[in-house]
């Protein structure tokens, strides 16, 4: 026997699905490019990933799938980003196989930057540990490479008795320590441990408000980075704007024009001002065709309460 209400409850069906849906689907931010890393803003020209930020810093800086890190990678590893400061273009990566005071290592790898990277080395103080032969021939390229002014460092890093884990003794002779300017790295703008014939290296960023404390140094390696002509004059205005507007600066492959990528997951060349209105007509739409929808269900409902 045929029965009303084989019709309409599939009509209930579909409009309780689209109800419970519809709002949820339009809402689902799913951005390309994201506003944060771990702790940090990202802001241009830095990006989480490919396609945001700027196409020069991009393979060399990224967040982690998990989105929890970021990371400077180069051809000889990939470093976590432990600070960022936008308004002096520098920030400072903190290598796995760096020593500190407290925890001294072997290095056995490099660590180099990439030549057509916008990244240099910043003002640090390199500190090769535990060097063999001694000091005084410690040369690249046939000068020597230690800073005879800043060797007051040495008995205050070999004050600390990690440096047992390097094969030293406690307070250990500083002709086996060296103060390297980053000023004097190799052509490839490289720390070369096995060519220098040192075990291990520490990068001071501040020696903090007591010089001969090595347990209060800021450890860690500051990098600067530059920006392009092209980066700086034409996409830097339009950018300020997408930021401003809470989108992130992003670039289209393969001309690498500019793309405001907005939460919501819609790109737009200008800034999302522009497209956040637009959701906000599609979400009033949405509760609209929600608002008739339960309309619909109740007349159904009383029309099934009349009918039976
Ligand atoms: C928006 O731009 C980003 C970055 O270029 C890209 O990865 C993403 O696929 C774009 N999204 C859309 C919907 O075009
Ligand atoms: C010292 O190095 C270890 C190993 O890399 C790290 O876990 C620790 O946080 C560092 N300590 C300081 C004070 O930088």
């Amino acid at each position: 026997m045929y029965s009303p209400l084989s019709f309409i409850f599939p009509t209930i069906i579909y409009y309780i699905l689209m109800i419970s849906f519809a709002p949820w689907y339009i809402l689902a931010p799913n951005p390309a490019c994201r506003t944060k890393c771990g702790p940090f803003e990202m802001k241009y020209p830095l990006g989480t990933g490919y396609g945001c930020g700027s196409p020069r810093f991009h393979p060399f800086v990224a967040c982690s799938s998990d989105g929890n890190q970021l990371l400077l990678t180069t051809h000889t590893g990939s470093y976590p980003i432990t600070s960022i400061s936008y308004s002096s273009s520098t920030l400072t990566i903190s290598p796995p196989c760096m020593s500190n005071c407290t925890f001294m290592q072997t290095s056995p790898a490099n660590l180099g930057l990439d030549w057509a990277s916008p990244f240099q080395f910043g003002p640090s103080i390199f500190i090769l540990l535990s060097c063999n032969p001694s000091i005084s021939s410690l040369t690249m390229k046939g000068t020597l490479i230690c800073d005879p002014s800043s060797t007051y460092l040495c008995p205050s890093i070999y004050t600390c008795p990690a440096v047992v884990a390097l094969g030293l003794p406690l307070f250990p002779s500083i002709n086996t320590c060296c103060v390297y300017s980053p000023a004097n790295l190799d052509s490839n703008d490289e720390l070369n441990l096995q060519e220098l014939k040192c075990a291990g290296y520490t990068s001071v960023v501040s020696l903090g408000d007591v010089p001969s404390d090595p347990m209060q140094w800021q450890y860690g390696m500051v990098l600067k980075y530059t920006l392009g002509g092209l980066d700086s004059y034409n996409i830097a205005p339009s950018c300020h704007a997408c930021e401003l507007s809470g989108g992130v600066c992003g670039y289209v492959p393969p001309r690498n024009s500019f793309v405001c990528v907005c939460e919501n997951g819609v790109n737009t060349t200008t800034d999302c001002y522009n497209y956040l209105q637009g959701q906000w007509l599609s979400m009033s739409t949405t509760y609209q065709v929600n608002w008739k929808a339960w309309l619909g269900v109740l007349a159904i409902l009383i029309f099934c309460g009349i009918a039976s």
